[in-house]
């Protein structure tokens, strides 16, 4: 898949196991849930544009180099929020957008309950923050959203995704690039990833 980038590194690899496994309690399930965010966004803003700037050192002027790209972080609500506070690490000063989707539980079809984006310009990066990426649904309602407000590069971060989602975001959006730190082979008769790692909001809040 062109698009989909999966970030292999040895740090990803122990927090999964410690996400995906049931035993985990909620404190260790959100520190390395920032671990797994924390590489995904590493990984996801390497193509940054940067620009030159003249400054003076203590002892001498210097030519630096500083971010020239402006982004807007999208987390959807709940469970993207996990992602933000990784993301807000490196990128204090980006703008935040916020959509808020649930899934029915008996359908999987997402519902959408709170939207508030900032004016979005088409050379913004908008980088959408969502964990997990079961039939992509969610992610395709944020997208839509997101180009009906101007948006023209978009990459979506994720942790864990699956191969039907992402072969339909593939079909609808091929223009998104993609990163996830693990792509899952199947989704149960409810829409869950499997083996994925469960409800992750739930998990990751305590609820
Ligand atoms: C989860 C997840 C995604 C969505 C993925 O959210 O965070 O947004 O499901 O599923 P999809 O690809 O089939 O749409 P959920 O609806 O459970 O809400 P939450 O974040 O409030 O837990
Ligand atoms: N949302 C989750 O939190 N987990 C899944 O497996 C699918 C959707």
């Amino acid at each position: 898949m062109k698009s989909v980038t999966i970030t292999k590194h040895p740090l990803i690899d122990h927090s999964l196991a410690i996400l995906r496994d049931k035993n985990t309690k909620t404190e260790m399930f959100r520190r390395h849930a920032q671990i797994v965010s924390q590489i995904l966004v590493i990984e996801a803003t390497r193509n940054l544009k940067l620009r030159s700037k003249k400054i003076l050192t203590p002892l001498a002027p210097m030519t630096v180099k500083e971010l020239d790209d402006e982004v807007v972080v999208v987390p959807v609500l709940r469970a993207g929020l996990a992602m933000l506070f990784a993301l807000q690490d490196f990128l204090p000063g980006s703008q935040v957008g916020f959509i808020g989707l649930e899934r029915d539980e008996k359908t999987a079809i997402a519902k959408e309950y709170y939207r508030k984006l900032p004016i979005i310009l088409s050379s913004h990066q908008v980088i959408i923050l969502d964990p997990m990426l079961a039939t992509g649904g969610s992610f395709i309602d944020t997208v839509n959203a997101l180009k009906s407000k101007g948006a023209k590069k978009i990459t979506l971060v994720c942790i864990v995704s699956a191969t039907e989602g992402l072969k339909l975001i593939q079909k609808l959006h091929p223009d998104v690039q993609i990163f996830t730190s693990a792509i899952d082979e199947k989704l149960n008769s409810h829409k869950f990833i499997v083996p994925g790692l469960g409800d992750f909001g739930d998990r990751y809040f305590g609820t």
